[in-house]
């Protein structure tokens, strides 16, 4: 793998339809999962096989279907997940199995009544009996955001010497702070002494709203692999969102990092996304809310208007969304005004455009938002007035 390639692992179809309300078919599963490929994402999550027949069906059905992306099925570390994990992938031109446990204290002793040694010598043989299958096993270290670091690196060791070639640090609680979880990768990084024969992966939620700058914060420190959704989907607050990393990722190019996103195709997945799952996405979203790239207070539109990059940093083309918008609402100006009369065909001056502002402005404070009609009898209702006096 190129140094600075950032491999994106798609788990919309696993972690994002385990949320409440977005559970698909397998024919919507397979539909977006073909999306997913056209948008360029490495990896496609596209289930849980053991959870439910027909989650077998789903990743059996996109393992036929998908042709350059890898598909990888999840697992816990359980002999029989993995042997039904493997079946549901055997026509995968790239299978992977996802495999692992959880490796913090509190889920050793409040989940699996354990020790940490007996919870690594269970990550090593569930890799074991993955490599059965496969060459290409990740290993998932569940809530090693809340690990120990010198244990985490341990099982990271051990788990490699086995046979991951990925292995994934879960930050299962969206707990850490950036530079904590970039902490934890460096020190992986650092002490792991086999680390270079495995791809590490941040998988990172989003309960404190840390998960887009967990995952950077993790690539920064030497991760190259990212596990994100479409609309950041996932587990309550959801997951690290797919279109803000590769968007980062994009802008930010003194990191000398890159994936393989075709970025024009963000916006139209969003939608697509959001109907099959049939959850909206809220307006101020990064990148794919209907907000994104509207502007409506009278400073921003000003310089908007006279150079669009003073306000915005990427362009509503390179991520296939709608033309930037100036919405007309009590805080918006007169250049936004005059903009909007001139899109509507009419040609005022700079004085009948101060008279039409205070028409506007009464408007404006009855509504939350001015529209077209609401600005064609405003004009109207002016160009008679001059008509008569
Ligand atoms: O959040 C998590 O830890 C997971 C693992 C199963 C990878 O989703
Ligand atoms: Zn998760």
């Amino acid at each position: 793998m190129a140094a600075g390639k950032v491999d994106i692992f798609d788990t919309t179809l696993r972690d994002g339809e385990q949320v409440p309300g977005c559970k698909l078919n397998t024919k919507e599963k397979l539909e977006l999962a073909l999306q997913l490929e056209a948008l360029g994402v490495d990896i496609i999550e596209a289930g849980f096989p053991i959870s439910s027949p027909g989650d077998f069906e789903s990743v059996e059905q996109i393992s036929k279907a998908v042709k350059n992306a890898t598909v990888c099925g999840l697992t816990r570390a359980v002999q029989k997940d993995i042997e039904v994990a493997a079946q549901s992938l055997r026509y995968a031109v790239r299978p992977r199995i996802h495999t692992g446990i959880g490796t913090s204290d509190l889920h050793i002793k409040s989940k699996f009544n354990s020790t940490r040694e007996e919870i690594l010598q269970r990550a090593i043989q569930c890799v074991k009996w993955a490599r059965n299958f496969t060459d290409d096993v990740e290993f998932y270290a569940e809530d090693a955001g809340r690990t120990d670091n010198e244990y985490l690196a341990k099982v990271i060791e051990a788990v490699i010497k086995a046979g991951a070639s990925v292995v994934n640090i879960p930050d299962t609680t969206g707990y850490c702070l950036p530079y904590q979880y970039g902490e934890k990768i460096a020190y992986l990084v650092n002490n792991v002494p086999n680390i270079d024969k495995a791809v590490i992966s941040c998988h990172c939620h989003n309960d404190l709203g840390l998960a887009t700058a967990n995952s950077i914060a993790g690539v920064i420190a030497g991760a190259r692999q990212i596990e994100c959704t479409i609309n950041g989907l996932g587990e309550r607050a959801g997951n690290t969102s797919l279109e803000e990393v590769v968007m980062i990722i994009k802008q930010h190019k003194h990191l000398g990092l890159y994936t393989n996103i075709l970025t024009e195709q963000l916006n139209p997945l969003s939608r697509k996304v959001s109907d099959t799952m049939r959850m909206p996405v809220q307006p101020n979203k990064a990148i794919v809310g209907s907000n994104a790239f509207s502007h409506s207070s009278g400073i921003h539109q000003d310089g908007f208007l006279k150079n669009a990059q003073t306000y915005e940093i990427i362009t509503p083309e390179e991520v296939g969304a709608d033309s930037s918008k100036i919405v007309l609402t009590a805080r918006s100006g007169r250049s936004a005004l005059a903009y909007r009369f001139q899109n509507l065909g009419f040609q005022f001056n700079r004085n009948d455009v101060d008279v039409l502002y205070n028409e506007f402005l009464k408007v404006a404070d009855s509504k939350k938002e001015v529209e077209d009609a609401d600005l064609s009898s405003i004009a109207k209702k002016y160009q008679s007035n001059v008509a008569l006096a």
